[in-house]
């Protein structure tokens, strides 16, 4: 790792190599931080880093694994980190009984192991003017049966950040769960949905950096559509809204 031999204040941002977490990588180094980059894929961290320039970093680290999740904790600890964006996640669609119990585990591990281990060591050292981004999901509130254990794991990432939001509320430390409906990225292209409904990657880090500086809401739904779709979700009866969700290409 690159010593830290400037005054920009530090971006630790997961998943940064590609879709989402690319973006956020790009737009918080144009806005002035030196980002420090974390997913497994080497080669494509050092192409970001390079085309970042310098001075911001890079760790290759496998954030499903213990030794992955160590390896970022202790950089963490190492690093004044003034933001934290918990953005790796992974997704596998499919029945439930479909599903190999290890990718049900790798979604359990990332999304949620990694997320808790990594907000923890974080705000343990956080202090006022920081900053804890975790980027959840619409489905947290709105489950599809085709990606029943994905969206429990962003239930779990939606209410874990809303906990740590009230913990810390009035500490200046800021905590906000990003919940971003369809985003079309590499690896979730949305080409079948309705193009109103899926947003860019870029789209979605303008809306969380704008709540982020704006806001003190815990959570933030990227979009005017996404926010009215999930609302009449959450408040139709339960039963109608799952039978809705089971019919249709709904937010992501
Ligand atoms: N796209 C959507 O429609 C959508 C909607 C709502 C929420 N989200 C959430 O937004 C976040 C980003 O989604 P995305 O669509 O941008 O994903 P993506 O395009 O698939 O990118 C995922 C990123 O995470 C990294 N990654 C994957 N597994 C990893 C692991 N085990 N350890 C460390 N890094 C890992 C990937 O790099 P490597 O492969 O090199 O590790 C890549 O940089 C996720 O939490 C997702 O659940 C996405």
């Amino acid at each position: 790792m690159t010593p830290q031999t400037d005054d920009r204040p530090v971006a630790l941002v997961t998943g940064a190599s590609a879709g989402i977490g690319r973006a956020f990588a790009q737009r918080l180094a144009a806005d002035g931080y030196r980002v420090i980059a974390v997913a497994r894929d080497s080669g494509r961290l050092e192409a970001l880093t390079t085309r970042l320039g310098p001075g911001h970093d890079r760790l290759a680290a496998d954030l499903a694994t213990e030794d992955g999740v160590r390896r970022t904790a202790e950089l963490i600890t190492r690093t004044r980190v003034r933001l934290l964006v918990n953005n790796a996640g992974t997704a596998t669609a499919g029945s439930f009984t479909a599903t190999p119990p290890d990718r049900a585990q790798e979604m359990l591990d990332l999304n949620c192991r990694a997320v808790t281990v990594l907000s923890h060591t974080f705000l343990a050292r956080a202090r006022p003017g920081d900053a804890l981004l975790n980027v959840s999901s619409t489905l947290g509130w709105t489950p599809k049966p085709d990606l029943a254990v994905y969206s429990a794991t962003k239930a779990y990432t939606t209410a874990l950040t809303e906990a740590l939001w009230t913990a810390h509320r009035g500490s200046g430390i800021r905590v906000l769960a990003l919940c971003p409906g369809m985003t079309a990225t590499a690896s979730q292209r949305h080409e079948d949905a309705p193009a109103a409904l899926v947003r860019t990657p870029e789209q979605v880090v303008t809306a969380a950096l704008r709540a982020l500086r704006e806001d003190d809401a815990p959570t933030t739904v990227p979009g005017r559509t996404d926010r009215l779709l999930t609302l009449a979700m959450r408040l139709l009866p339960r039963r109608k809204a799952l039978a809705l969700l089971a019919g249709g290409d709904g937010p992501a």
